[in-house]
């Protein structure tokens, strides 16, 4: 931030009476505000076009608090309602803003639109026409930017007309996740791992994201979307770009993200030749899940759809570094388990000394990231078994455990700090998430022209039986442990 640049003094959320606002971005700044970590004289303004006063916002985000039953605190409470206010409006139109620009008066402001994407860019038109974008205010989106490059482009144009890219904090809430910082941390500040991050010692990748949920309240949104672009397009492409990058010269926010760029146009497209071979989608039929008998997707909102609630992937990045690495990926909903993990899997010895009984114990090396519900790095090293008949080996993870029992963050709690010190290594840039786009375009396209529909797989299943065949065409298996 410049030196002389004005400090915020506002942040404007809008769509404060929405999900996004309820459950995550306000208890974020409660948190951040028991923590003393928010500016003293920031103040925190809802906007929603539904009609109410600042009493009854603030008695709504209370009982949120309460709900959520994390160390709720009448004291701190007392403080943070003190920032709080609301003021209904229509974002998208000027004249609607009127009472926000009166109580803004031009003092430097970010804006959280947590709103549709379709309306992200009549609302910076509209922030603009209003006066309400000055040279030191933000502006802050979240994914999905469009649902295909051409009208992410068309926003990303909208939102460019009213604020210079400096000025937009497009989020990916996985940057935020403590683990995904830990995993930098890992790769550049160990020496062990880098002369072995590549084809010469790694077999493949593994990538999952898999929920126990399902789409529920939320069909209407997802309907639209789908597995692909709901979770490939950013979270899964954001996380692939963070083992696959080089090495950035420095931490800043330009460095990293021009890496993960790379990383992008390196990866190969998919065709309607090769598509089949590359990917997998599936649906939702009914079935058990955590003890709990669950309906069809098109159950929940009893509409027939072809919309995937699973997919899964094989990426190939044609670089020196990953040539013969294949990134396997899956994401989707009503899965067994709740887990997202990343899996690096090494390769076997080129020679082992061991007898033929340790043979059959040996596993080749193995890094497990995991992201939630625990977070914890572990590498699976080998390891002679205690005992004097003769050798035998056993495999024995050497665990980083992040655990320290104490209140997990929410991830929206760091990338609001981060939006608040204006630094934006951790939102993502334009032309990486136009390119992200390009290459879920490519696998979106080719099902399209191949008319593949989702295939269908019982809720409490990992995905449609396409999905394993997917990474057994390589000799390998998904690693379910
Ligand atoms: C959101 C998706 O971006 O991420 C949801 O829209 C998904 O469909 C969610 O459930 C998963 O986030 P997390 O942090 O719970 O893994």
């Amino acid at each position: 931030m410049a030196s002389d640049a004005r400090p915020i003094e506002f942040l404007v959320i809008f769509g404060a009476t929405g999900d996004l606002a309820a459950r995550m971005l306000l208890p974020s700044l409660y948190f951040l505000d028991a923590d003393g970590l928010l500016p003293a004289g920031l103040k925190v303004i809802g906007v929603a076009r539904t009609v109410m006063d600042a009493a009854a916002f603030r008695a709504k985000l209370k009982a949120e608090l309460e709900r959520r039953g994390e160390g709720f605190n009448q004291t701190i409470w007392e403080r943070f309602a003190a920032r709080l206010d609301y003021c209904p409006a229509d974002a998208g139109k000027p004249e609607g803003l009127r009472p926000l620009a009166g109580l803004l008066a031009g003092a430097p402001t970010i804006y959280y639109l947590a709103l549709s994407p379709s309306l992200y860019g009549a609302t910076c038109t509209a922030l603009a026409a209003a006066g309400l974008a000055g040279d030191d205010c933000r502006i802050v989106i979240e994914k999905p930017i469009g649902h295909d490059l051409e009208s992410s482009r068309a926003i990303n144009a909208e939102v460019a007309g009213a604020f210079e890219e400096r000025r937009v904090f497009r989020v990916d809430h996985y940057l935020g996740k403590e683990t995904v910082q830990n995993l930098i941390a890992l790769r550049f500040a160990n020496i062990l791992f880098e002369p072995l991050w590549n084809n010469l010692a790694i077999d493949h990748v593994q990538i999952t994201i898999a929920e126990t949920d399902g789409v529920g309240e939320r069909w209407g949104y997802y309907d639209e979307y789908g597995a692909l672009r709901d979770m490939v397009q950013n979270h899964m492409l954001q996380l692939l770009c963070l083992v696959a990058m080089e090495p950035p010269a420095d931490a800043g926010a330009d460095s990293v993200r021009n890496e993960k760029v790379k990383v992008l146009k390196s990866l190969r497209r998919c065709n309607s030749g090769t598509s089949q071979l590359m990917s997998v989608r599936g649906q939702y039929r009914g079935g058990v899940v955590d003890g709990k008998s669950v309906p069809a997707y098109t159950e929940e909102k009893g509409g027939p759809s072809d919309v995937e609630t699973f997919v899964a992937l094989r990426a190939d990045i044609d670089n020196w570094r990953w040539a013969g690495v294949p990134f396997f990926m899956r994401t989707g909903k009503r899965l067994p388990e709740r887990r997202t993990q990343i899996v690096i899997q090494f390769k076997p010895l080129p020679h082992s000394i061991f007898g033929a009984r340790a043979q059959e114990d040996l596993i080749a090396n193995r890094l497990v990231i995991d992201l939630q519900p625990k977070e914890d790095i572990s590498l699976l090293l080998m390891n002679r078994r205690p005992g004097i008949d003769g050798v035998r080996l056993q495999a024995l993870p050497l665990s980083l455990s992040l655990d320290d029992g104490g209140r997990r963050r929410i991830a929206y709690e760091r990338l609001l700090l981060d939006v608040l010190a204006d630094n934006p290594a951790l939102f993502v840039r334009r032309d990486e998430v136009e390119l992200a786009w390009s290459w879920v375009d490519c696998v979106a396209d080719s099902w399209a022209d191949l008319a593949i529909a989702p295939k269908p797989y019982a809720a409490g299943n990992w995905g449609p039986a396409g999905a394993f065949a997917l990474i057994e065409r390589s000799e390998r298996t998904w690693l379910d442990e």
